[in-house]
């Protein structure tokens, strides 16, 4: 037999004799989201510590140390206990419904991630920011598994729960994941980039995939003084945004202290960086001289400085760290190449603007401003731009979103 997802029933493990072990571990999972201070909430920690992750995740991809793909589920002794790591798990590759077949057959394959279950942490961080309360309606853009449209049900109720994904498979698997744990939100398979207008208006609205920027519509359909909390696509200086929806499409808010990064929406996501890294890799430099300016501090997202290079460096969108340093590459040619030996650090720039020197001048920008960390930034967003600001949106100092 096999479901209207043609994902045959008879791999669903039986449940009976793995409840109470999937029981233990979603409550190890539950207590230490509590303990890291990600759950605070006790609905969030009942919500964790109910919603079985497994029934979403019956099937799942894990990366090997050589870059490719390798099928997993309920066939795996550890499979129990990998679904309930607090790890994001992939479920698709390069939007193909086929990649778990495909990864099965050939024993490794390459790909992007398109589809995962989020690292539990961060969706309990983004749930917490949404400051739900009882009889609010909420929007989750990009269903993936259905796991996180369950949470949102089982703490709000499923009719107060609308979920959206640009994919019809992932969408209808969701469906059928979904009805399999209990529960029945409405799933829309549509750009989630529009919202779901049909449906609007929604308290809050929940972006389970980056976008660049944030899309006019989420607020629009949102009710005044209503939330909408997502994570920006930006490879440097990604951030977490909750912003208080205005009347029409625009709103106001702040860059959270916790950080949060996720796949892109689909329109969001970029192509071209493997060819431009490759390009930076081997490329003849125009200037190469010693730097002070670690690495990390640019591209480590725990580093204090991380956030501001990103709103100068806001379209490197390619990166690679290697032995000794690191890549990385913009989309306008661009790129930089950083070296460290013996305790010296050399840079190598290329193409048309030199964005060692850039990410340089913004550090000592930064320190001259009392080096702020990322929740001293807000965001105001609406038909006329988007921007961040520092401290208050009437600040001098601003940068474009
Ligand atoms: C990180 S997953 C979401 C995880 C999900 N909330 C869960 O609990 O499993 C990102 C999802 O966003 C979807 N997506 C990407 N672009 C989209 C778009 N334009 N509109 C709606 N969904 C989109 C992808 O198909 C993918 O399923």
């Amino acid at each position: 037999m096999t479901s209207d997802t043609g994902l045959p029933w008879e791999t669903m493990p039986r449940w009976s004799g793995l409840d109470a072990r999937a029981g233990r571990l979603r409550k190890r999972l539950a207590s230490a989201l509590l303990a890291d201070g990600a759950v605070r909430d006790p609905r969030w920690l009942d919500a964790f510590r109910t919603v079985p992750r497994h029934v979403f995740l019956r099937r799942f991809l894990l990366q090997r140390p050589d870059g490719l793909w390798e099928a997993a589920d309920s066939s795996r002794p550890d499979w129990l206990e990998l679904v309930y790591d607090d790890q994001v798990r992939v479920t698709q590759l390069d939007g193909d419904p086929e990649s778990w077949e495909r990864a099965r057959a050939h024993g490794g394959v390459p790909g992007e991630a398109t589809c995962s279950s989020s690292m539990p942490a961060i969706m309990a961080i983004m749930l917490e920011a949404l400051r739900v309360r009882d009889g609010h309606d909420v929007l989750e853009i990009g269903t993936g598994t259905g796991y996180n449209a369950a949470l949102l049900g089982h703490v709000l109720g499923d009719e107060h729960v609308t979920t959206v994904d640009v994919d019809r498979s992932i969408a209808a698997l969701a469906g059928e994941n979904l009805a399999a744990a209990g529960h029945a939100p409405t799933v829309v398979t549509g750009d989630g980039l529009l919202g779901v207008p049909g449906r609007a208006p929604f308290d809050r609205v929940l972006g389970t995939c980056a976008v660049t920027r944030v899309p006019l519509p989420w607020l629009e359909q949102t009710t005044p003084g209503g939330l909408v909390v997502t994570t920006l696509n930006r490879l440097i200086g990604a951030g977490l945004v909750r912003i208080t929806a205005g009347d029409g499409p625009c709103g106001e808010g702040r860059v959270l202290r916790e950080d949060g990064r996720f796949m892109p929406l689909r329109a969001h996501a970029r192509h071209w960086t493997a060819a431009a890294l490759e390009h930076a890799g081997t490329a003849e430099a125009v200037s190469r001289r010693e730097t002070d300016l670690p690495v990390n501090a640019v591209l480590a997202a725990s580093h204090p400085f991380e956030f501001f290079a990103g709103l100068v460096l806001a379209d490197v969108a390619g990166c690679r760290v290697e032995r000794g340093g690191a890549r990385f590459a913009h989309e306008d040619g661009s790129w930089v190449r950083h070296t460290t030996r013996d305790g010296t650090s050399r840079v190598e720039q290329g193409g048309p603007r030199a964005l060692w020197d850039l990410a340089e001048a913004a550090h000592e920008h930064w320190l001259a401003l009392g080096s702020p960390r990322r929740d001293r930034f807000g965001v105001t967003v609406g038909p006329d731009g988007q921007r961040f600001w520092l401290d208050a949106p009437t600040s001098e100092h601003s940068w474009p979103l």
